[in-house]
């Protein structure tokens, strides 16, 4: 039995790439996606989620439309110079989607989707976890009733992306963050400690482009400007670090992951650590909810398992 998953993202560019993973990815069947800002306003990501779909021939997947800002700070507007003024790359892909979003918004979507299905359903955030918090608001018996929350966000022992100790998806919500790492269910960190070993290089993107298949065309064409961000930001040749994506591999192939449990707390003031995941190795500061950690990851392994079904 496949397992069945929600997907909360912003696309973003390595969101489309970590949905067309999924998608080809018989273990994983995905219900539906909600969607949240973070890589571009909700209306944005909410239209490259339905166009996504509909790129991938799979507009039968609902798309329920999330929250516009974080849960108390403001949302300070898109990163362009990384995901593009479309938040796909700047493409090309800009036909309106046919397809339009659920009524139902997204906390809500979750909160029905997963109770109508109690331990059944595993949640997959891949941008700020503002629904996710708020859905747990709505129905504190999700902590209960879901199967578990596979996240890309955070990073535990190696920098920071936003700033050195904070990673993006938390930094941009980090109250939000602090209730669902607080909460007792079964988190998996997928964190820039395993997502920036997962480099793609330009020859690998090349030969997803030349595979023949229309999955790999499709991620050969989003992918130069991250590219270029890339090779400005981190000076990686066009080199890229595999962030969404590598939460989907984990929930295919968990054995390419080494991972640690510890109880973790976020940062929430606004200071020079705002974001920060603070770990507590020993387990005895904060005693209670422990967080699976992905500490190190066999990066060959994910980037031919993303090859394999991208080009399948
Ligand atoms: C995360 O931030 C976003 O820009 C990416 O889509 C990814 O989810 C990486 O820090
Ligand atoms: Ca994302």
């Amino acid at each position: 039995m496949p397992e069945s998953i929600l997907i909360d993202t912003d696309p973003g560019i390595d969101d489309f790439m970590a949905i067309l993973f999924a998608l080809k990815s018989p273990e994983l069947d995905v219900l539906a996606l909600t969607t949240v800002f973070g890589n571009h306003y909700i209306e944005i990501t909410t239209r490259n989620a339905l166009v996504t779909l509909e790129l991938a021939g799979r507009d039968d997947i609902p798309v329920a439309r999330g929250a516009y800002a974080p849960l108390v700070r403001a949302y300070h507007g898109p990163p362009t110079s990384v995901h593009g003024h479309d938040g796909l790359g700047d493409a090309g892909f800009t036909t309106e989607p046919e397809s339009e979003a659920a009524h139902t918004r997204a906390a809500q979507f979750i909160v029905e989707a997963v109770m109508s299905r109690p331990g059944k359903i595993t949640l997959v955030p891949l941008g700020p976890l503002t629904n996710i918090a708020m859905a747990l608001k709505l129905e504190p018996r999700l902590v209960q009733a879901t199967k578990r929350v596979v996240l890309m966000g955070g990073v535990a022992f190696a920098p920071g992306n936003v700033s050195p100790v904070a990673e993006a998806n938390i930094h941009n919500d980090p109250e939000a963050a602090a209730v669902v790492l607080g909460a007792n269910w079964d988190v998996v960190m997928v964190g820039l400690d395993v997502t920036t070993r997962v480099v793609m290089p330009p020859r690998y993107i090349g030969e997803l482009g030349e595979s023949g298949s229309i999955y790999g065309k499709l991620v050969a064409r989003v992918v130069p400007h991250y590219q270029a961000y890339h090779s400005q930001a981190y000076g990686n040749d066009g080199a890229l670090y595999t962030h969404d994506p590598s939460a989907i591999a984990y929930l295919i192939r968990p054995e390419l992951f080494t991972t640690v449990r510890h109880p973790v707390r976020v940062d929430t003031w606004s200071g020079y650590g705002m974001g920060q995941i603070i770990v507590d190795r020993s387990s005895k500061w904060y005693p209670g909810v422990e967080t699976t950690i992905c500490a190190d990851v066999d990066a060959a392994g994910v980037l031919e398992l993303f090859r394999e079904r991208i080009t399948r």
